[in-house]
């Protein structure tokens, strides 16, 4: 018996391994099967992109892969796929707001962004939990200093644990048996988990669900973005050229996922010299104008590199640090997001 197809394996791996099914692509919308662009595109990817209807094309594939059938053409939606509607996704009762955290590049700090906005916004009131998405590299259990498992309450149900200020937090170091356990996982697994954190946590009344992506465009942002009810994605660059580059690759992918940008937060702006109070623009001049124009959304903040920040966060104790900028960009993110402020503080 044939083991059945991933979505996730590339384009080219099915073409070549089942000859003739570049013709199911095809008679699905995807006529690009043998060119260049499939050797890495997933079908997952190309679905989306194309605005495909994956389980259908899955299941066609499945049935050429057993009996050679090639479906009939299906008819061209209306709309070019830029403005066909996305699909429906379910929300979960409870949670007002899903945002995603995302960076073209890693090591941006974006997992610090997000630790800082979700500090940010629960000093203001609001109730915020964390899911720590990047599967691989989690890292919001350690700066928020959280060991605790998640637990069962006494609904039954599985809960996520609380930060110190009452920041729920789900991360994949909170479920392996030891902090350094490398977890080595193939794209489906890793979707999964991520849809299970969501899906199967008990998270109760939240303001704000804030998702830290892994870095990039792969599978993990490809399922939060497809599969969650994100209401908005929150931009992470820093003054670095290529950062900014790669940035722009990552607006396309949310543009194209239909998931709106609500603001852009360039990190690592400048660094002050306490003694002197000079400024220095360690990674060149600012880019925020140009990433405004490009993806026309709002810049939030510009955050300074401070090293006490990055201190605390080693120390597990992010909840501690006290900057102005992080206030301006808790309070423009609230602005920004649509029904925030219909929602209130706390309510
Ligand atoms: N503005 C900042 N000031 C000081 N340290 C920072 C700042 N932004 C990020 N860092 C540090 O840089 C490293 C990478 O940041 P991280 O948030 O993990 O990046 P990413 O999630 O984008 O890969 C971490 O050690 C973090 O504490
Ligand atoms: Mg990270």
């Amino acid at each position: 018996m044939q083991s059945p197809l991933s979505a996730d394996v590339t384009i080219r791996e099915v073409v070549e391994s089942h000859p003739g099914s570049d013709r199911v692509f095809g008679a699905h919308g995807l006529p690009c099967a043998g060119c260049h662009v499939s050797t890495r595109e997933t079908i997952r990817q190309g679905a989306a992109v194309h605005s495909l209807d994956l389980d259908a094309l899955m299941s066609d594939l499945q049935r050429y892969i057993a009996d050679g059938t090639v479906p009939p053409a299906r008819a061209k939606p209306a709309h070019d796929h830029a403005t066909v509607p996305p699909p429906a996704k379910t929300r979960k009762p409870g949670i007002k707001h899903v945002v995603a955290i995302m960076s073209g590049k890693g090591g941006v700090g974006k997992s610090l962004v997000t630790g800082l906005l979700a500090v940010a916004l629960r000093r203001l009131g609001y109730e915020v939990g964390v899911l720590d998405a990047d599967i691989t590299g989690p890292s919001m259990a350690k700066i928020f200093g959280i060991t605790a498992r998640p637990y069962q309450g006494e609904d039954k149900k599985p809960h996520p644990p609380a930060s110190r200020s009452g920041i729920q937090v789900m991360s994949m170091n909170l479920i392996l048996d030891s902090d350094s356990q490398a977890v080595i996982w193939r794209g489906p697994m890793v979707s999964n988990a991520i849809r299970q954190f969501y899906n199967d946590l008990e998270w109760g009344a939240l303001d704000y669900l804030l998702i830290d992506l892994p870095p990039g465009t792969s599978d993990a942002p490809l399922t939060v973005l497809q599969a969650l009810p994100v209401d908005g994605v929150v931009m992470v660059s820093t003054p670095q050229g290529l950062a900014t580059m790669i940035v722009s690759k990552a607006l396309k992918f949310a543009k194209q996922l239909h998931v709106p940008v609500i603001g852009l937060v360039e990190n690592m702006s400048y660094f002050t010299d306490h003694e002197t109070g000079k400024r220095f623009e360690l990674f060149g001049a600012s880019k925020g104008v140009q990433l405004v124009v490009e993806s026309g959304a709002p810049l939030l903040a510009q955050l300074p590199i401070d090293p006490a920040l990055t201190q605390l966060c080693d120390d597990g104790r992010i909840e501690e640090y006290e900057a102005p900028d992080y206030t301006v960009l808790a309070k423009n993110f609230a602005n920004v997001m649509p029904t925030a402020a219909a929602a209130g503080v706390g309510d």
